[in-house]
């Protein structure tokens, strides 16, 4: 199999068991997958920003069987075009729920009481002179958090631990759920002054949060991203900062990683990090560790552990 993705202990925990290829080491890749292509039957795949997995790429490979990716989204790889063709996707829910919800909530802290200012203001020997000035709060304050999944679940726990009311958005309204839900961001954000953006990217989530929205959420508002950059316009983001029309974001992901645009590098009241939400080696090394056992439990004949909602294991059957 080739495997796109240069992570050290899936490669030495599936390379232990199965022929393996390793894309980064080879020095034409694109000439050695032609070569490869009729052989591969399973891919392991990088995290967004690699190679796009698309339908052009899988298609290159006519006994493809799997497609095992590091993390838990997917929206770089064409999983559609995969249910169709009989390839399996899989990626890795859950191991990494509480990592990002941690970082979710160290942003939301930074932001708001400007943490990563001050340690630079005291850096820079500015304390000598006068105190760091006071900052907003996270007292008081209200969350819609847009997609209230797995992660989203475990930001909302910590959240109400600092004392935080939580409202939430998904397409539809969850039962067992005790907060108050709204059908649109745009009745969410006019009634929140934190909004956690922490659901799945791609076509069906682009742009969620526009203009309107930013606008909704008020000049109190704080916007944390920790989804993917393109469910937020970024345009309008930098645009509704630079009005004062919210009062500030934390980021940790962007529109055209690893670019930032330099209206938001040039804003010191933001906070901006490097897609560092599951980046612990204690999460990374789980994530590695399932990104392994799917090809490994799928390659002895026992199926993948978690697959994807558009391949779902056992197959479906085709009605024809
Ligand atoms: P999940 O359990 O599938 O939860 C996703 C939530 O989003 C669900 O509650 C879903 O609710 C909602 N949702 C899905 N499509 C929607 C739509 N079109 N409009 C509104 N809401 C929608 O996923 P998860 O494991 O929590 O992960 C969420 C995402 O976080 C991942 O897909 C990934 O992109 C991102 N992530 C980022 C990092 C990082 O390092 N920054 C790390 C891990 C994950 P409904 O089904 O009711 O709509
Ligand atoms: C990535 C993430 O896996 O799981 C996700 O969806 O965004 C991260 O945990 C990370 O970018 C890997 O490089």
């Amino acid at each position: 199999m080739p495997a796109a993705l240069s992570n050290p202990l899936v490669a030495q925990e599936v390379g232990a068991k199965l022929t393996l290829h390793k894309l980064w080491e080879t020095p034409d890749a694109d000439a050695a997958l032609k070569e490869l292509a009729p052989r591969i039957r399973g891919i392991l795949a990088g995290a967004p920003g690699h190679r796009r997995v698309g339908g052009e790429f899988l298609g290159q490979f006519p006994n493809l069987e799997i497609v095992s990716s590091f993390g838990v989204g997917y929206d770089h790889i064409d999983a559609k075009w995969a249910a169709a063709h009989g390839v399996v996707v899989t990626n890795t829910p859950d191991v990494l729920n509480e990592e990002v919800a941690d970082t979710a909530m160290g942003l939301l802290l930074s932001t708001l009481r400007q943490l990563p200012q001050a340690e630079r203001y005291l850096r820079a020997g500015k304390w000598q002179q006068a105190n760091f000035p006071l900052s907003d709060s996270l007292q008081g304050r209200t969350m819609g958090i847009l997609g209230l999944g797995r992660i989203g679940k475990a930001i909302a726990r910590r959240a109400e631990a600092f004392g935080v009311k939580i409202a939430y958005h998904g397409r539809s309204r969850q039962p067992d759920v005790p907060y108050p839900y709204y059908a649109t961001v745009l009745e969410m954000a006019a009634a929140v002054d934190i909004l956690m953006v922490i659901a799945p990217g791609g076509p069906s989530t682009k742009h969620l949060v526009d203009a309107a929205v930013l606008r909704a959420l008020g000049p109190r508002g704080v916007l944390i991203n920790v989804a993917r950059g393109s469910l937020v316009d970024e345009d309008a983001l930098v645009a509704a900062l630079q009005k004062g029309e919210i009062m500030s974001a934390g980021l940790d992901v962007f529109a055209h990683e690893p670019q930032v645009p330099q209206a938001l590098l040039d804003m010191d009241h933001v906070v901006l990090l490097p897609h560092v939400g599951s980046a612990s080696h204690r999460t990374r090394d789980a994530m590695a560790h399932l990104v392994a056992e799917n090809m490994l439990s799928y390659a002895a004949g026992k199926g993948p552990l978690t697959p994807v909602a558009e391949t779902p294991w056992p197959r479906l059957e085709k009605a024809d």
